[in-house]
């Protein structure tokens, strides 16, 4: 962090933030050069291919990455304190009780041999001098709060025993159980089937309504960030290559990926899988990302930027009101391909 830099006012702020790893094979870039801000009570969509550095970034927020193989720089500002020059000890004091995670699989994050109430307890005495007792009633209190029948009874259960929503309804009330301030979810229905999918993410929308938490969903998906965000940010190769609120992203994306995510989000409304428009090709290696604009050799559009799109890294630049995009082709040569080519196919369906 620069001498001259100026705290955030924002609750969460990411300012040029940069988490590359040195490996064998090269340096990884997984998160380039990534900025954004968000208020409490307020969620952010981050949606992206696998290995476009969603899941680098989050534990970087949490301070979780060792720091002997990762290099981070760039600023992450939470509620006025700056973190990624802070101590490691000072970050490890936040994590839990001011900002959580919610992971993917909550079997790998919960410990098989102890019951998800004592689990809950350890976590909740962690941060709080309080018995045993008061810390169980807590825990009791917290799986009720997310949907557990029998709270009381099903406390002593051990994970194995809890079916795969209610493990993730568990592990919310494990992150949720210190009231942090930010959640931070990472895939967290993917590994569960469309009815549950819908029941944890209607509960975590509750429940950050009553928390007032910034919450940042991580996903592959838009659909699932569709009606839980404000705002979302696309990421492709470890940057981010469209932002803004989750009506922009819908109603007036800007961006090939983002329409190309949205011509393959999946059809929970149908019996057909069958994709729209799928983006061809697959994501880039974060070592060797290609020149330019990193989307360009899976881009329909590449070739309408004169050769740009594989010779200059386009800026990310405001197209209105906040809404950003990070593409060569003119706004109004964009706002032509989605009206004419793009927005119709989708909606035929
Ligand atoms: N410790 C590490 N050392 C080297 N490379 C890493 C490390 N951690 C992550 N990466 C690489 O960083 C890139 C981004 O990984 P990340 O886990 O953030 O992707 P993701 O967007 O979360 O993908 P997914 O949707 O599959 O979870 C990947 O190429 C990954 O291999
Ligand atoms: S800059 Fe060019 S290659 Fe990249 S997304 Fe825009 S049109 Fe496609
Ligand atoms: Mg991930």
């Amino acid at each position: 962090m620069s001498a001259e830099t100026t705290p955030s006012d924002a609750f969460l702020e990411l300012r040029d933030l940069r988490i590359h790893f040195p490996t064998d094979d090269g340096l990884v870039k997984s998160v380039d050069g990534l900025s954004f801000r968000l208020e409490r009570g307020k969620t952010l969509g981050i949606v992206g291919e696998s290995g476009s550095g969603k899941s680098v970034t989050s534990l970087g927020i949490l301070g979780l990455h060792n720091r002997k193989n990762a290099r981070v720089s760039g600023e992450i500002w939470l509620d006025g304190a700056e973190l990624v020059s802070s101590t490691q000890e000072y970050v490890r004091g936040l994590r839990g009780k001011r900002m959580a995670m919610i992971f993917q699989d909550p079997l790998s994050a919960m410990h098989p041999y102890y019951t998800v109430g004592n689990q809950i307890i350890e976590a909740y005495r962690v941060h709080h001098r309080v018995s045993k007792a008061v810390a169980r009633k807590h825990a009791i209190e917290m799986l009720g709060r997310v949907g557990i029948p029998n709270p009381a009874q099903r406390v002593d259960d051990y994970p194995h025993q809890f079916s795969g929503g209610m493990r993730q309804r568990a592990m919310i009330a494990m992150a949720l159980c210190c009231d942090p301030e930010l959640l931070i979810a990472d895939e967290p229905t993917t590994a569960l089937d469309v009815t549950v999918q819908a029941q944890i993410l209607d509960l975590m929308r509750d429940l950050q309504r009553d928390f007032n938490a910034a919450l940042i969903i991580i996903t592959h998906d838009l659909g699932v960030v569709a009606e839980l965000s404000d705002d979302i940010l696309v990421m492709y190769g470890g940057k981010c290559v469209e932002y803004g609120t989750a009506e922009n992203i819908f109603e007036t994306p800007e961006h090939p990926y983002t329409w190309g995510l949205l011509g393959s989000m999946p059809r929970l409304d149908r019996e057909s899988t069958e994709r729209l428009l799928p983006i061809k090709g697959s994501p880039p290696s974060l070592i060797n990302i290609p020149p330019g604009c990193a989307f360009h050799p899976r881009c329909s559009y590449a070739d309408r930027t004169g050769g740009k799109g594989s010779a200059e890294v386009p800026e990310l630049s405001e197209v209105r009101g906040g809404h950003k995009v990070r593409c060569h082709l003119p706004a109004n040569e964009r706002h032509a391909i989605w009206e004419s080519e793009i927005k119709p196919v989708l909606e035929a369906q």
